[in-house]
């Protein structure tokens, strides 16, 4: 089976494309390189002995997608292209709305044109705004994001849902991703975030090399067991699994599914300090700061629907997570 996959030399994709080629996929990556580097090829080639196929374009431009479909004929999409910065979203939401909409309705048409009706697309746990109940399931109504970035998933899940409706030889899957750490086991793939990250453990990754003097923890008045913000943090191996199984579903059923991918355990900001710490040997100092603007208290999701239909389940625990982000990072920043 032959799968395209979008922005399959960034952090998730990558990972996706190691585990997609393991299971004997034949796997086409494109991606315009705004945010990942050509050597993450070869990487991959290293892990698994198989270089996929490449091909540098962007969603924007039609012309530069074109050749990969007539080239080629896809069993399914994994589209996993798109910008994923919350705050520079805030300040540039055109670009956002513009690269991650446009940018998917161009592929969707392409995909009609050519024949491949099957799409599996990055969405996140931020379509459930402050959720209206913990576990987070499947059900529990979307909300109001708190940025553009998280409008343009909330919207494209809309947008796919509409394709489909209008036409049921299309079949979608849309994965809803809580937060996605560590990397893979050799060191060799992983997150490395241009400028001062904005996510935790990227943030503790700098701070842990001595690039940044220590942690700002962003409220601790939540309403939480320590105060801190409470996230379901999931290894990128385990997220990357879970889009191997929905190859099966899309590829298997029509009609638009819908999945949480995340572990069900949820962990605060303090708890990711101590564990990093335990796991790693590092002491990573922090301070208290304010709240940031947006965050909610407390995701974590019920992932027992993706279990049931999916057959998928993540087995990679908090202690390995942190080591597999520190073995990245130690060999990637330093
Ligand atoms: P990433 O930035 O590492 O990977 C995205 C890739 O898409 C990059 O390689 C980038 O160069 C490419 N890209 C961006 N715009 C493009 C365009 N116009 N044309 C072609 N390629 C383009 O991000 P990631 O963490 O691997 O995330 C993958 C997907 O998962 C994104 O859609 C993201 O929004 C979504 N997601 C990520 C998280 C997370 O915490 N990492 C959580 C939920 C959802
Ligand atoms: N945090 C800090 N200090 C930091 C960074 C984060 O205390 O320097 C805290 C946050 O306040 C939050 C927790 O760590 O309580 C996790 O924050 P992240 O920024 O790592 O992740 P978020 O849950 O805010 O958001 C992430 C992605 C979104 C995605 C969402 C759900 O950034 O794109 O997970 O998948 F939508």
């Amino acid at each position: 089976m032959k799968i395209l996959v979008t922005g399959g030399t960034g952090y998730i994709g990558s990972h996706t494309c190691v585990e997609l080629i393991k299971k004997g996929y034949d796997v086409v990556i494109f991606d315009n390189l705004f945010n990942s580097k050509i050597d993450v090829l070869d990487r991959i080639e290293k892990i698994t002995g198989v270089r996929p196929q490449f091909y540098r374009a962007d969603l924007r431009d039609e012309d530069s997608m074109r050749p990969v479909f007539e080239e080629h004929k896809f069993d399914a999409v994994i589209h996993f292209a798109g910008l994923k910065a919350v705050g520079e979203s805030v300040e540039k939401p055109l670009l956002y709305y513009e690269n991650n909409i446009a940018g998917s309705i161009n592929l969707c048409k392409l995909m009609s044109e050519y024949g491949c009706k099957r799409l599996i697309f990055s969405s996140s746990a931020t379509v459930y705004g402050d959720p209206a109940q913990i576990p987070i399931t499947e059900e529990c109504p979307k909300g109001q994001c708190t940025n553009p970035y998280g409008w343009t998933k909330s919207m494209l899940e809309q947008v796919f849902t509409d394709v489909q409706k209008a036409d049921d030889e299309w079949s979608v899957v849309l994965l809803r991703y809580f937060n996605p750490i560590g990397a893979h086991e050799s060191g060799l793939l992983g997150e490395s975030p241009n400028g001062i990250p904005n996510n935790l453990m990227p943030y503790i990754m700098q701070v842990a090399v001595g690039k940044l003097p220590e942690l700002g923890v962003f409220g601790d008045d939540y309403d939480t067991p320590d105060g801190t913000g409470v996230r379901d943090y999931i290894h990128v191996v385990d997220l990357a699994r879970g889009h191997v199984n929905a190859v099966d579903k899309v590829t298997g059923s029509t009609g638009v599914n819908i999945y949480n991918l995340g572990t069900g355990n949820g962990y605060s900001v303090l708890d990711i300090v101590k564990a990093f710490e335990a796991a790693n040997g590092i002491k990573i100092p922090y301070q208290i700061k304010p709240r940031r603007a947006g965050d909610i208290a407390t995701c974590y999701a019920d992932p027992s629907k993706a279990a049931k239909e999916l057959g998928w389940k993540a087995e990679l625990d908090l202690k390995k997570m942190c080591e597999d982000s520190w073995n990245f990072a130690k060999k990637s920043l330093t």
